[in-house]
C-alpha cells in the first residue's frame, strides 16, 4: 500500500513574479483553496495519510497552512465563516505532515532524494502541485488510479498525457510498449526534447509512484537537461534495470505553472466545483 507522499516545493515559481516574490507558487489560489491543498486532497482520495514537504527558504507559509491557526479559529468560533476551514481541520487532524529543506536547487532528481529521510524504505508518490488534476465525474482521483496500478504491478509508474507536438519540449516525454488500455511499459524516456528528438507525444504529468530504490539510482545520476538531476533519467535507468510503467490517466489535468493554464483552472473550478457547492 502507498501511504506516503512527497511533494517537491522549493522552486522559485518565476513566472508568476511578482506574485510569488514573498509567497510560495505552491499556495496561489485556485478560487478558494491553495494549489498544494488540492494535491494533498488527490492523495488523501488514494489512502495516503503522510506528507513530506521538499522545501526552500520563503517556503514557511505551506506548513503554516497545514498546522492549526488557534488565533484565527478562535476568532471565527461560532461565526458562519467556520465552517470554510472544515476541510483543512480534517486534514491537518487525520494526516502527518513533515518538512525539510532543499538546500541547493540542483533538479526534481534531487529534490526527491532529498527527500529520502522523509519516506524511508517504502514505495511512495511524487505530487507536483502546479499540475492540477481533477477528475470531474467524481470518479477515482488520478493518484488513486496509479496507486490501485501499483498495487497491481509493484512498481514505478509516471502519468501521461498526449500533447501536441510543439510542446514536447516542456515535457518528460517516454516511449513505451502498449500493455493494456493507457498503460505502458516504458523503454525511453528523455528529459525536455526538442521535437524532432521526442520519442513520441506522450508528456508526464507531475504524478509519480517511485520504489525506494529510486533513491540510490538518483544518487548515481549525473546532471542532465540544464545541468540538472533529472527524474526522468533515473526512471530511465530503473525502466532498464527492471520495469517502470506509463499511465495514460483518467481525468483533466491543468498547466497552474502557466498563467493561461491557472486561469483556465480558476474558471474551470469556479463554474464545476465552487458554485456546485463542490469545493
Ligand atoms: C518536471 C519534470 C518533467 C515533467 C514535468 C511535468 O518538469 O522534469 O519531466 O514532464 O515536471 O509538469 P518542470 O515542469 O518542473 O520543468
Amino acid at each position: 500500500m502507498i501511504k506516503k507522499c512527497l511533494f517537491p516545493v522549493a522552486g522559485y515559481g518565476t513566472r508568476f513574479l511578482p506574485a510569488t516574490k514573498a509567497m510560495p507558487k505552491e499556495m496561489l489560489p485556485i478560487v478558494n483553496k491553495p494549489l498544494v491543498q488540492y494535491g494533498v486532497e488527490e492523495a488523501v482520495e488514494a489512502g495516503i495519510d503522510n506528507f513530506g514537504f521538499v522545501t526552500g527558504r520563503g517556503k514557511r507559509s505551506i506548513a503554516d497552512h497545514f498546522d492549526y491557526s488557534y488565533e484565527l479559529e478562535h476568532q471565527i468560533k461560532g461565526s458562519g465563516k467556520e465552517e470554510l476551514l472544515t476541510t483543512i481541520r480534517s486534514l491537518i487532524n487525520n494526516n502527518k505532515f513533515t518538512f525539510t529543506r532543499q538546500n541547493e536547487m540542483l533538479g526534481l532528481g534531487h529534490a526527491i532524494l532529498s527527500g529520502q529521510t522523509l519516506i524511508g524504505d517504502n514505495p511512495f508518490a511524487v505530487v507536483l502541485a502546479d499540475d492540477l488534476c481533477l477528475v470531474d465525474d467524481g470518479g477515482p482521483s488520478v493518484l488513486a488510479q496509479m496507486t490501485k496500478l501499483y498495487n497491481q504491478f509493484r512498481c514505478s509508474i509516471v502519468a501521461i498525457q498526449e500533447v501536441p507536438e510543439d510542446e514536447v519540449h516542456k515535457y518528460g516525454v517516454i516511449a513505451g510498449e502498449p500493455m493494456k488500455d493507457g498503460l505502458f511499459r516504458v523503454t525511453d524516456m528523455v528529459e525536455k526534447p526538442k521535437k524532432e528528438d521526442a520519442p513520441s507525444r506522450y508528456a508526464i504529468i507531475g504524478r509519480y509512484i517511485l520504489t525506494p530504490d529510486i533513491f540510490d539510482i538518483i544518487r548515481k545520476t549525473k546532471p542532465g537537461k540544464n545541468g540538472e538531476v533529472q527524474i526522468t533519467d533515473a526512471l530511465l535507468q530503473q525502466a532498464k534495470d527492471g520495469c517502470v510503467l506509463a499511465y495514460k490517466f483518467k481525468g483533466r489535468r491543468f498547466d497552474c505553472g502557466s498563467i493561461e493554464g491557472f486561469v483556465e483552472a480558476t474558471n474551470h473550478v469556479y463554474e464545476n466545483y465552487y458554485k456546485q457547492g463542490r469545493n
